[in-house]
């Protein structure tokens, strides 16, 4: 039987267990990247490890998040990264050089390669054909220590892509599509991979947006052929040497078939506040727009900017619209310079930003309240845009360019000409020079702290029995950003634990952390798709710290769940959804955890006599690591 490009690459790095859907696999990796608002914890984990220097073939640190520097904290955590990447070998990226997933698709990302990043759009690199994943931080310190990351075998779909794009539409419109057929939740488990004759014409921006938004179908990622396309652009980077090609084979199965067919495309939006709430741009005619904003590392590619630049060329956008674009690296920034397209950008009454995430995260760039924010990003969650009654819609950058002009949404039939398609200019700049890369001899270099950066703590082992409260019951669709929200002031405090803890759920229920620190434990009842959206592993490292011991939910998002696991807090599954109402806040929960078997059921009783009966997918691997009270307590103990 043929084999699919992801069967070819994890049979090549498959240091556990068997290709088997489902099964656990542990994967050799090749490469990791970590940016600051999780690599910071990464980077301490890392020491924490105590192997000294990273043993992948490359390892970058990037700075892209709160690059915005007010009070100590930000400068400190760039400075304690950069100096501790040249302590362990790894290279760094500083403050203002661009969008982690943008730069590692320009500069290091090859076809074939593994590699994960902590943060969830690292699919991004499979526009280049690597197999690129999202983690937890945790489980990228360790692959820099040279473990393997381990996954459970994932489904292969088949994603056919016939046609081609015409006028408007454009690659974002592709996963907007399924986004729109499959949901948030319907990638799970999967790996979708691009294939059919709709792929040549594919750039290779257009297919790191695509696979880049793969994680917000809940996707393992997203992966597109290393072809003639890849060949093109890792020359223009310079990079010529690092392109291989890979298909998959003729013959190759898969579990599922998508078709899409891109001729048929026309411009979509995302509505608030879900990725998968897509209908077509003509749809929302009249709709008033009170800022559009290009950028993210969905799309601030050149051909992005460049396509903005001609649409804004020699036009104005009115006074009540508000445009802001990040480019998504200084070389994109440079070849945008070169070819005189700043001065139409800032003509058009736009508001050049910094090479950075900016206000993907809410660091800047705020709608007004209850203001319509037409973005090119991956994500609208509801507050994740700094206002919380912002709405936010997501959409291509040259849809985004074009209803800035209009200031409302309008029919793209009223629009005229698209815009041609580009690629990459003849000569493309090299940064190269600004990455830190480590010396040579590292015994001089010292690792800098400042006092917002606070080692981690020792967590207990898992008790027999534990006898906590529920003491938060929360809905279906809950995000990591509804756990521990965004934002500069929270971002600030990441490498000390105490004190970001102090802000879990406080957008959802103020007095959840009260609660936690009178009782002192506590677990959390939650619906379908539990901890969705980022690998911000703070987002369990806050509850562990508060006391949270277990997580009782209908089911739960793939990565918050590893996150879960490595920090000691048991997920555990209702075998019957009907469960979720039959127990209450304030419930006294006891759950017998010493009789917990990998995919078992155990019953939990509460004080009113009232059982439920729970179960849980997870290896028995898993289950040691939580019972020593998490990952780095197993891998000190040699468990893991
Ligand atoms: Fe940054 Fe937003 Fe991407 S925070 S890494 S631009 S999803």
């Amino acid at each position: 039987m043929g084999k699919s490009i992801t069967h070819k690459i994890i049979e090549k790095h498959l240091v556990s267990g068997e290709m088997v859907a489902g099964q656990e696999v542990g994967l050799r990796i090749d490469q990791t990247l970590t940016q600051d608002a999780t690599g910071t914890m990464a980077w301490l984990q890392f020491e924490a490890i105590g192997i000294g220097e990273v043993r992948t073939d490359l390892s970058v640190s990037y700075v892209d998040h709160n690059t915005l520097q007010m009070g100590f904290r930000n400068p400190d955590d760039h400075r304690y990264l950069r100096t501790v990447a040249a302590k362990s070998g790894a290279v760094f990226s500083p403050a203002g050089t661009g969008i982690c997933h943008q730069l590692h698709l320009e500069n290091f990302a090859k076809p074939g390669a593994t590699l994960i990043g902590s943060d969830s759009h690292t699919p991004t690199a499979g526009g280049i054909g690597s197999m690129a994943m999202g983690a937890g931080g945790l489980s990228v310190a360790l692959a820099m220590a040279g473990e393997a990351y381990f996954i459970p075998m994932p489904k292969v779909v088949k994603v056919e892509l016939t046609g081609e794009l015409t006028g408007w539409a454009a690659g974002k419109d592709v996963i907007l599509e399924l986004l729109r057929r499959l949901t948030v939740k319907g990638g799970v488990g999967k790996v979708f991979e691009y294939a059919g004759p709709g792929v040549a014409a594919l750039s290779v921006p257009d297919r790191a947006t695509i696979t880049n938004m793969g994680a917000e179908l809940g996707a393992t990622t997203s992966i597109f052929p290393s072809d003639d396309k890849t060949k093109f652009f890792l020359e223009k980077m310079g990079r010529g040497e690092d392109f291989v090609e890979l298909i998959a084979d003729a013959d190759a199965e898969y579990d599922e078939v998508i078709e899409i067919n891109l001729s048929e495309l026309e411009p979509l939006v995302a509505q608030p506040h879900m990725p998968d709430q897509v209908c077509k741009v003509k749809e929302l005619a009249g709709k008033k727009i009170d800022q559009c904003a290009i950028g993210s590392c969905t799309n601030s590619s050149y051909s992005d900017l460049k396509n903005t630049a001609q649409i804004l060329s020699g036009k104005m956008t009115p006074a009540e619209t508000d445009l802001m674009i990040s480019p998504g690296s200084k070389q994109v920034m440079k070849m945008l310079a070169r070819e005189g397209l700043i001065e139409p950008l800032l003509d058009a009454g736009a508001r050049l930003l910094e090479c950075s995430c900016g206000p993907c995260i809410g660091m800047g760039g705020s709608p007004v309240s209850a203001g319509v924010s037409v973005r090119t990003f991956n994500r609208n969650f509801e507050g994740r845009s700094g206002t919380q009654d912002g709405q936010v819609y997501l959409a291509s950058a040259q849809t985004a360019a074009r209803l800035a002009l209009d200031g409302e949404f309008t029919d793209p039939a009223t629009w005229g000409p698209a815009p041609e398609r580009v690629e990459l200019p003849e000569d493309v700049p090299s940064i190269r020079d600004l990455f830190v890369f480590p010396p040579a001899d590292k015994s001089a270099v010292e690792i800098l702290r400042g006092p917002n950066i606070v080692a981690l703590e020792d967590f207990d082992k898992l008790s027999d029995t534990v006898e906590a409260k529920v003491l938060l019951k929360v809905e279906d669709n809950i995000t990591t950003d509804h756990i521990l929200p965004a934002g500069a002031e929270i971002t600030a405090l990441r490498s000390n634990i105490p004190a970001i803890s102090q802000y879990i759920f406080s957008r959802v229920d103020e007095g959840f952390v009260g609660r936690m620190k009178e009782h002192g434990t506590g677990v959390i009842l939650g619906g379908d798709n539990y901890g969705q959206g980022s690998s911000r592993e703070h987002a369990a490292l806050g509850p562990r710290h508060l006391g949270v011991k277990a997580v009782i939910v209908k089911s739960l998002a793939r990565i918050h769940r590893a996150n879960l696991v490595n920090f000691g807090i048991l997920p555990l599954l209702l075998v019957d959804p009907a469960d979720y109402d039959a127990l209450s806040e304030g419930d006294d929960l006891i759950i017998p955890a010493n009789a917990m078997t990998p995919g078992g059921t155990i019953d939990i009783t509460t004080g009113s006599g009232k059982s439920v009966t729970v179960t849980n997918d997870l290896t028995k691997k898993e289950l040691e690591i939580i019972q020593s009270g998490g990952l780095l307590n197993a891998v000190r103990e040699g468990q893991a």
